[in-house]
């Protein structure tokens, strides 16, 4: 059943044309001028047309934390916003620390409607189980405190896992980056390591400004560039996450780090957690993210503050090449049909009613973004459209290492 999907304004090579996509069997078949046969006909409208986005940082909270999310709620808003491709977290209940946990989780996650893959959490003593690990996206060690109870303080350990993981992602804070590259730097570590939430221009400067800048790669999340520590007067608890917000200057920083390319790559970092939950004075931490990402990004497009080239860089092409995702985070030919159709001149304001998230609020509630995502598509397959999810089940991604 072919689909022809008519009038996309997407990049070739930076510029942008308006093209015509052929999608066959859930991939981009042809990228072409004419207009092939097909059996459905989306029209785009002249719109702009993404790879679907691969946001590597989110947490669906599915198994043992499902009254926050689920992999149901999680993957409908994230295809509502845009995402086709999300990579989850360790730190549910029971944590993905286990071969059994992750096959848990595989089995939880087949109802999800966009494509997922998981990350594995590194602890004291869980080195053979993450030698044995089949496709996982990466291993994930906390070296700070946040949610769960995954923090490492053991350095010999982490260099361990250091040595034997092809990609590592930290959580790690301030001078704890600088001591984690320290340790790959001592140890002569050839392995790459993800920084994630870079918050701060230290931070960054220490993921960024070392000898290891080939290995290193740095991620910021939408809630430190478009918020910085005056937004907790108003928002209080429902603008606290691990990083936390930083100064206007921190915030000047990531930006100027998107442009200058020390920034590798944008993710939600979505951590949902109730309202009541917030509302305690024993509050967790963490924002719902994935449906504003980019919403957000494009409004930012709107007033000139980035390019659709370097969007689609950090949240699509990036990840798709860091994460070694196959197939996916370009418009090319033989690559997977997941695209995103985003009105540029839509306005339209972030409303909690309007999440899909099992959260149901927003720190962006309230604020008037233009430029929205209007069609998700995911292996060929209408997601989101019209407003609406349309619940086809995705697929587990596939790594090339
Ligand atoms: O604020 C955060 N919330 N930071 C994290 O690292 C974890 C996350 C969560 O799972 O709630
Ligand atoms: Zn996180």
């Amino acid at each position: 059943m072919p689909l022809l999907i008519k009038n996309c304004r997407i990049l070739v090579k930076e510029k942008i044309f308006q093209k015509n996509i052929l999608v066959k069997n859930g991939k981009i078949s042809k990228i072409t001028n004419m207009e092939p046969k097909a059996d459905r006909i989306i029209d785009a409208k002249s719109n702009l047309v993404l790879p679907g986005l691969i946001d590597c940082h989110v947490h669906f909270r599915e198994p043992g934390l499902t009254h926050k999310e689920d992999f149901l709620t999680g993957s409908m808003a994230a295809a509502k916003g845009g995402i086709t491709t999300i990579l989850d977290m360790p730190n549910t209940i029971p944590p993905t620390t286990t071969l059994d946990a992750l096959e848990e989780k595989r089995k939880l996650a087949a109802k999800s409607v966009v494509n997922y893959g998981f990350n594995f959490g590194g602890t004291l003593d869980n080195l053979s189980d993450i030698k044995k690990a089949k496709n996982i996206a990466a291993v994930k060690l906390y070296l700070d405190n946040t949610t769960g109870d995954l923090k490492l303080n053991d350095f010999e350990i982490v260099a361990e896992i250091l040595r034997i993981s092809k990609l590592t992602i930290v959580h790690a804070e301030d001078i704890n980056i600088k001591n984690v590259i320290g340790i790959m730097i001592k140890n002569k570590i050839k392995n790459m390591l993800h920084v994630a939430h870079v918050s701060s221009a230290k931070e960054l400067e220490y993921a960024k400004s070392n000898k290891l800048r080939n290995q290193v790669s740095a991620e910021v999340c939408p809630h430190h560039l478009f918020m910085n520590e005056k937004d907790l007067q108003a928002l209080g608890a429902f603008a606290e996450m691990k990083p936390s917000l930083k100064a206007e200057h921190d915030q000047k920083a990531l930006w100027n780090g998107i442009k200058e390319g020390a920034v590798d790559m944008i993710a939600s970092d979505h951590a949902p957690h109730l309202k009541e939950e917030k509302e305690k004075a024993e509050y967790p931490f963490g924002v719902p993210g994935v449906e504003t990402m980019l919403p957000l990004l494009l409004d930012a497009f709107s007033s000139n503050i980035i390019t659709i080239q370097t969007i689609q860089k950090l949240c699509c092409e990036n990840p798709a090449k860091i994460f070694r995702i196959k197939n996916k985070g370009f418009i090319k030919e033989g690559y997977d049909a997941d695209l995103v159709i985003a009105d540029l001149g839509k306005r339209q304001a972030v409303r909690n009613e309007d999440l899909l998230t099992k959260c149901k609020w927003s720190p962006f509630e309230g604020k008037i973004l233009k430029g929205w995502p209007v069609t998700t598509i995911v292996n060929g397959n209408v997601v989101y459209g019209n407003g609406e999810v349309f619940g086809v089940k995705a697929k587990e991604v596939q790594y090339g290492r």
